[in-house]
């Protein structure tokens, strides 16, 4: 039987990932030591009252019914993470669980956006800040982020006709891929514009606890007249490094909230109670070890972007989330090209930047997922190779 499938399965391209992953594989045959920075899985782990939660939870049989909603101390814990972490005060009916932010994403525009509606996304930027608003017949319309502004959207600079035709715009700070960070002051005028324009403003903090040099870790709701305008996602994945647990939070604006929630009661009976549980644990436990996986991102961050420096390639600090941005080095086509010059000379693998949209070109992007000592032995590895 033939099948005539969605015209929107055309937008999933197997692409770039699956042509890297053939030539990691035949980098590894040839018995090539592989390094792997092209995906952002952390490799810590969650703390151990996190997983002891989630054990002692999983050994009771009432936890495998539908849990429907979020436990009421699950709320209190959100409530109490906000405000002792960001000064920000949450009701309880602006708080949503999710399936992690990519799940969300994917769905908030079903809540928001009617086919044809103009949706604003990063560009470059993760990859289902466009993919969720397409998904629901939006159109999508970038804003550009380039390293002349610091990677911060020139709002003035913003055709005024297509923001009064924008009904959302999805922002994200500390950003992937451009791993810059953004001050309060880009959030006021952030908000300014989205009153002016009347735009939903989606805000993705995914990698405010992954933030470096001192700078605050902040949220977009606690910045005055963003709970008027706006949500934020803000995932445990990272954070706690449960990215396989599947739970972040929508917050924010409670019209937004409980529009969205009637929409995800149709198509989710609640998040798997252990979850729930571990999640609670995480949140309500000590943060000493929150604190403790940023200051070591950094030191990661200090051996991967000064090593390739002390070698030749001009790669800058990142200021936040678990990767790095680097410039390709003259001489490469493109950044594809450079990525498979990199992996074949030195088995490094990386991403090529134009993943995350067309401005992404000209840079690639490598997970801070190393030890510093596995960092010097990449950099060692890449001297070696003579590259710069
Ligand atoms: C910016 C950003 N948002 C969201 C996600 C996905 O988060 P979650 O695990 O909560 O779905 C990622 C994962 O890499 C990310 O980089």
């Amino acid at each position: 039987m033939e099948f005539q499938f969605a015209g929107r399965m055309q937008q999933f391209q197997a692409g770039i990932f699956s042509v890297l992953d053939q030539r990691r594989k035949a980098v590894e045959a040839t018995g090539r030591k592989v390094y792997n920075l092209s995906i952002g899985t952390p490799d810590f782990q969650p703390a151990p009252h996190v997983m002891e939660a989630l054990r002692e939870a999983a050994a009771d049989p009432e936890n495998y019914k539908y849990a429907l909603t979020e436990l009421p101390e699950l709320l209190e814990a959100v409530q109490n993470w906000y405000r002792s972490c960001y000064g920000v005060e949450l009701e309880t009916d602006q708080i949503m669980s999710v399936y992690g932010s990519q799940e969300g994403l994917t769905h908030i525009g079903l809540a928001l956006c009617d086919p044809g509606d103009v949706v604003l996304v990063p560009n470059p930027g993760y990859p289902i800040f466009e993919m969720g608003p397409m998904l629901c017949g939006a159109k999508i319309a970038y804003y550009e982020l380039r390293p002349e502004n610091g990677y911060l959207p020139d709002l003035d600079a913003i055709d005024p006709a297509l923001a009064r035709s924008a009904k959302m715009m999805v922002v994200s700070y500390p950003a992937n891929p451009v791993c810059v960070a953004a001050p309060r002051a880009f959030y006021e005028k952030l908000i300014a514009f989205a009153k002016k324009y009347h735009i939903i403003i989606v805000h993705d903090n995914a990698y405010s606890k992954i933030i470096f040099d001192g700078r605050e870790s902040l949220s977009f709701l606690s910045v005055p007249g963003a709970m008027e305008v706006g949500v934020e996602f803000n995932s445990l994945s990272k954070t706690y490094n449960l990215t396989g647990a599947r739970i972040s939070f929508v917050m924010g604006n409670r019209e937004i909230i409980q529009k969205y929630r009637t929409l995800r009661s149709q198509i989710d009976y609640g998040i798997f109670l252990p979850v729930q549980k571990a999640a609670i644990a995480a949140l309500n436990g000590p943060q000493e070890g929150v604190e403790a996986q940023c200051l070591a991102y950094q030191a990661r961050r200090d051996a991967l972007c000064g090593g390739f420096r002390s070698i030749g390639w001009d790669v800058p600090d990142s200021q936040g989330s678990m990767f790095v941005w680097a410039p390709v080095p003259a001489g490469y086509g493109s950044s594809a090209e450079f990525c498979f010059a990199l992996l074949e000379k030195t088995g490094v693998l990386c991403t090529p930047g134009d993943a995350f949209g067309t401005l992404g070109e000209g840079h690639v992007r490598m997970a801070l997922t190393k030890t510093p000592e596995e960092i010097g032995e990449i950099i060692r590895t890449v001297q070696a190779a003579q590259m710069f």
